[in-house]
């Protein structure tokens, strides 16, 4: 089983990617998490571009979720929402209508930021724009507050209640993908 780990920053130090892989950490065995790394090649979204052959970087996308059983992403918040260039990728995903890569694909969201609420409404937000693209999205909130604290303090983002949060989020998009996964695994 594959898991695309999409992460909403494009910031070289960003605290979400660290979240992104010690949230992989909670993976079963057997399941292997790849990371898309393209988030900052995606050209801008234009309904003229989205032709019978798009942009090479909005093809790899596609065929990134695709290929993937389920998907986790971890937003930052940016001014109460998610990153311009998250969004982007997301319509991309979303797009032909009717043969959507993101259709139907069960997908979980985790999310850090410097603030006190750890980026509440950037997830609730990026859970909203992920449904009305057609993913299968999973409940149950994990969002790290104060992450330059918590880095600063212990070196990890994600204390233990978290991490049991965490783990329940990545059970349930497994089971999602196959029911009797988590059981069985
Ligand atoms: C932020 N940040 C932020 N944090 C927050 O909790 N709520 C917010 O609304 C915002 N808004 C915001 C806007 C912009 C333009 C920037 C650059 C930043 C702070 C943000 O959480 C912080 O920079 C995180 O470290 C970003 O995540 P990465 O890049 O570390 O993964």
């Amino acid at each position: 089983m594959r898991v695309l780990g999409i992460n909403g920053s494009l910031r070289r130090d960003s605290h979400n990617r660290r979240l992104l892989l010690e949230a992989a950490e909670l993976l079963p065995p057997g399941v292997e998490l790849e990371l898309y790394d393209e988030l900052k090649a995606l050209p801008p979204y234009d309904e003229d571009d989205d032709g019978e052959e798009a942009d090479p970087a909005v093809e790899r996308l596609r065929d990134a979720v695709a290929r993937a059983d389920a998907i986790l992403v971890a937003t930052p918040e940016y001014n109460a929402s998610i990153p311009g260039q998250l969004k982007n990728a997301i319509d991309w995903a979303s797009r032909p209508r009717g043969a959507a890569a993101i259709a139907n694909k069960p997908v979980a969201v985790i999310g850090t930021s410097t603030g006190s609420f750890g980026g509440v409404w950037a997830q609730e937000e990026l859970r909203k724009v992920l449904r009305t693209a057609g993913a299968r999205v999973v409940g149950g909130e994990v969002a790290v507050p104060r992450a330059h604290v918590r880095l600063a303090e212990d070196g990890r983002l994600l204390d233990d209640e978290l991490r049991e949060r965490a783990q329940v989020l990545v059970d349930a998009v497994l089971a999602e993908v196959r029911p009797a996964w988590v059981v069985a695994a």
